[in-house]
């Protein structure tokens, strides 16, 4: 049943064009598809072997200009085999569709009364039969007929050739593509959509015509994807001399998507969510999503569509590549140094609480997996977030310009191919004259490698010593690891807080204050001469490796850090290891019930420390707020052996409450002073003004008070941009203030006909600490909500499931039981999205035994679920499995 990364045989037939006739109908549509294949010399046998779904119906079938008869073909299990076909074959295939019956959102589906499509990664084979694998790539021509009043806007990838009336009321297009390119990123859009167009200079002084298309009314939202486009096609230019090869390129928005966004050549199709943004209905983050998901899709052009992937278990080879890119690039779009550091800690937050859980339980895969049940169940943080870290690391050992180098070559050679994630190690090792033998194991190996530091200081020879050892925890699969390449960047402060000259023992010739270690054993001894008193390491600056970094830091030692440490990201880190290690103990207190003043000790020095950093105002409000920011329930279940989510609440919230308290008129100044004033503008200081504001308002709500009451009804009231009107809605429905069932309903009635909004109003609430699964249950039932609308869905269920752990967690289980009833109907609808939640319960066996069992029935109950699709059954099945 598992597909293999070892099984891979090359095509038997290649493709050499695809000319697709739509005749596009919601109940019926028919698509003439004519391939002409070519034998495939490096194939083995002489059987064309195309693929479709259960869903497609077939019409009509010719070979070579004559009807193949029923015994000159087998059609079974989704393969359609024509064996011992000639060297050269023009097919003809005629199948039909039912586009709005399909609530999957994968092939051709309707969304709103428009078609739209989505094909990665398999979604081809449910509009035609088809070798519908990446490293199939041919030129396509595209002719879409459809109703005129209904469809009048009528796209796919490349040029637009020809267009016209067919009479009946019908009209066509024939869109033509230059490139080749695999069916994965084949797309059409047909409906009633308008777009915001300009032309855009490209550097070799050609001209774009750049289009963002959405649905009438949604014009006045499409300004900050324009925007965020032109700012990517620059960028590559700039940073990896990539122009854009096409003489039109188009984003179209859909309220119906099941991920972000998808690359399609030339017609990019986003989920509405990253594309459409106004002051009015979007927050900061919203901005910053947006520009980074049209970087992202825009990037993949080079990386994915030029150059794609031979096979689904290269994924990391597109994805993770393209996740570093857009990284950089709204790095480079903040600009300064401290903003570069917040977008990177921003990431690593999303690796910790995302990616590391995920390398720790049954679902752990390497970079570049070994086997799936199921492709769709790949689209992980491991492929996206570690692959992107994978990335970084090739560029933190190689340098910027030794990067630049890899990349240049890896398009040299491979412009036009399907290749593998060996192919781009092999550039970059060439292009620097480097051996990478070793590193090709953050490919293969799974798990988060530990790296354990000890120092050693010796007075009278003034040598420090690093000594570095590392370790990874077996992972489903692959009992014991071999050590990584890992780069590790660190620092030395002197009592100053000073960076000192890292000097090796041997080698005076340089003096850095920041090196890079490369530890490719299991443990390795660095030593650093001329020391002058014992300093205080810098481990792991900038998060150069997607480790779990362990020193026995004193509480001084972090709070040093904290105050001074010239790398950004480690001061922050140091705030972040202060702050766990406080919960920790607080919430082993609360588990047994002694005084929770008592627990912590050091914590009061803590919070003076945090003080500092709120008041100090040569720090960016950006920093200031990441840094105010406590790690999340997420991240500190995973610092335990055992989970209790209802303790670690408990202790954060505490915690919260007390830096409230002790802080109060320093947060009160902090929202005064960050009031941004005019225009609202989208740009990294202005939102980190507003997102430390709103970081030290959400603490004043903590206090329950009149005063804290006052405060957030005040700037609800008074909002002019969703950032601060959401912020402050947040803090009403967290506490007992007496407007907060009015500003709720209000919130409603004013963005009723905004979806995106309607979305932050459900997700706000089902992730409220006063939401229990019955309040969840009564909001299911309210009129907006929608199961078949993933960003819905995702808005209540995925919220109250993963984003409010405490109670979610219910100790009676009643929080398992409606995920079960969620994952199950899911299913029926939707099962990409239906194997997403189901995900949820990965780390069931962390948590303690009652929960757990609880869990584990839950599981048991979706998986004896009829009809469960592949995508749902490899998930529960693999969460049950003993490992
Ligand atoms: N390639 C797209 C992106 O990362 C994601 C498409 C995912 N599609 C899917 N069916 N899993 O930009
Ligand atoms: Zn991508």
């Amino acid at each position: 049943l598992a597909i293999r990364r070892s099984d891979y045989t090359e095509p038997n037939y290649l493709v050499e064009t695809v000319e697709l006739g739509f005749d596009l109908d919601p109940t019926d549509t028919r698509v003439a598809a004519r391939l002409t294949l070519r034998h495939n010399p490096d194939g083995r046998a002489n059987d064309i072997v195309l693929v479709g779904d259960d869903s497609l119906e077939l019409v009509q079938l010719r070979m070579n200009g004559k009807p193949l008869s029923r015994r000159a073909y087998r059609l079974a299990d989704n393969e359609l085999r024509i064996p011992n076909a000639p060297e050269e074959a023009v097919l003809e295939i005629e199948t039909a569709l039912k586009p709005e019956a399909n609530t999957s959102l994968m092939g051709l589906y309707v969304s709103n009364g428009n078609f739209f499509t989505q094909c990665e990664a398999e979604g081809f084979r449910k509009i035609t039969f088809f070798p519908d694998r990446p490293d199939v790539m041919a030129k396509y021509k595209v002719m879409l007929r459809a109703n005129r009043e209904q469809y009048p806007v009528l796209l796919s990838n490349g040029n637009l050739i020809e267009e016209g009336d067919l009479g009946d009321g019908r009209h066509y297009a024939l869109w033509e593509d230059p490139f080749r390119k695999p069916s994965y990123l084949f797309a059409l859009v047909a409906g009633k959509l308008v777009c915001q167009e300009e032309r855009c200079a490209l550097a070799d002084g050609r001209e774009a015509l750049l289009q963002v298309w959405v649905e009438e009314g949604n014009l006045d939202k499409t300004q900050h994807a324009m925007e965020s486009l032109k700012n990517s096609i620059r960028w590559d230019e700039e940073r990896f001399g990539l122009e854009l090869d096409l003489d039109r390129f188009m984003i179209v928005a859909v309220g119906d998507f099941n991920m972000g966004a998808m690359e399609n050549k030339g017609l990019n199709i986003f989920n509405t969510k990253y594309v459409l943004a106004n002051p009015r209905i979007a927050t900061d983050s919203d901005y910053a999503n947006i520009e980074a998901v049209v970087g992202h899709e825009y990037f993949h052009n080079w990386t994915g569509n030029r150059v794609t992937c031979r096979d689904w278990f290269q994924l990391s080879l597109k994805e993770g590549l393209t996740v570093f890119r857009d990284q950089e690039f709204s790095a480079d779009m903040v600009g300064t140094d401290s903003g570069r550091a917040v977008k990177r800690i921003d990431d690593v937050r999303v690796l910790r609480q995302a990616q590391f859980p995920e390398d720790a339980g049954p679902m752990a895969h390497p970079v570049r997996p070994d086997s799936y049940l199921e492709i769709n169940n790949f689209y992980t943080v491991t492929i996206y977030e570690k692959g992107s870290e994978v990335v970084r690391m090739y560029q933190t050992l190689l340098g910027r310009e030794g990067f630049r180098k890899g990349m240049d070559l890896y398009f040299e050679r491979h412009d036009g191919q399907a290749v593998t994630c060996d192919d781009f190690r092999a550039a970059m090792a060439d292009a620097n004259g480097r051996d990478l033998t070793q590193f090709e194991r953050w490919y293969s190996q799974a798990g988060t490698p530990r790296v354990r530091a000890e120092t050693r200081y010796d007075d009278a020879s003034r040598i420090y010593e690093i000594t570095l050892s590392q370790s990874c925890p077996p992972t489903p699969g692959q009992k014991t690891k071999l050590p990584f390449h890992i780069p590790v960047k660190i620092g030395l402060l002197d009592a100053q807080g000073r960076d000192l000259p890292l000097v090796f023992e041997g080698d005076l010739s340089e003096a850095p204050t920041t090196r890079v270690l490369e530890l490719t054993e299991a443990s390795q001894t660095f030593r650093f001469t001329g020391i002058f008193g014992e300093p205080v390491p810098s481990l792991l600056r900038d998060f150069s490796a997607p480790v779990i970094l362990e020193y026995d830091y004193s509480d001084d030692d972090l709070a040093f850090l904290m105050a001074h440490d010239s790398d950004p990201f480690n001061r922050w880190e140091a705030g972040q290891r202060l702050a766990t290690r406080h919960l920790l103990a607080l919430t082993r207190a609360v588990q047994e019930s002694r005084p929770l003043e008592e627990a912590a000790p050091g914590v009061a020095t803590f919070i003076e420390s945090l003080r500092a950093i709120l008041n100090d105002t040569t720090l960016d409000a950006a920093f200031r707020e990441v840094a105010l920011t406590l790690p999340s329930e997420g991240v500190l279940a995973e610092e335990m052996d055992v989970i209790d989510p209802q303790a670690i609440h408990a202790a954060r919230q505490y915690l919260r409450r007390m830096l409230a308290r002790t802080l109060r008129n320093d947060l009160v100044a902090a929202c005064n002073l960050n009031a941004t004033t005019g225009a609202y503008s989208p740009d990294a200081a202005s939102a980190g003004k507003r997102g430390l504001k709103n970081v030290a308002l959400l603490y004043l709500a903590e206090l329950d008070d009149t005063d804290s009451h006052a405060m957030t009804q005040a700037q609800y009231d008074r909002a002019d941009n969703m950032t601060d009107r959401i912020a402050a809605l947040m803090g009403l429905v967290n506490s007992s203030a007496p407007g907060k069932a009015d500003a709720l309903e209000r919130f409603y009635t004013e963005f009723e006909g905004e979806a995106l909004v309607i979305d932050k109003w459900f997700s706000l609430q089902a992730s409220a600490r006063t939401t229990h699964v019955p309040d969840v249950r009564r909001l299911m039932k309210h009129e907006a909500f929608n199961l078949k609308n993933p960003n819905r869905a995702r808005s209540l269920i995925f919220s109250f499931c993963n984003a409010n752990p405490a109670r979610f967690h219910a100790p009676d289980g009643s929080g398992y039981e409606y995920w079960a009833e969620q994952v199950i109907a899911l299913n029926a609808i939707n099962p990409q999205v239906a194997a997403r939640l189901a995900r949820t319960m990965d780390r069931w066996r962390k948590y303690d035994r009652l929960l757990a069992q609880l869990m584990k029935k839950a599981l048991q109950r979706v998986a004896e679920a009829p009809k469960l699709s592949k995508d749902v059954l490899e998930v529960v099945t693999k969460a049950l499995a003993d490992n």
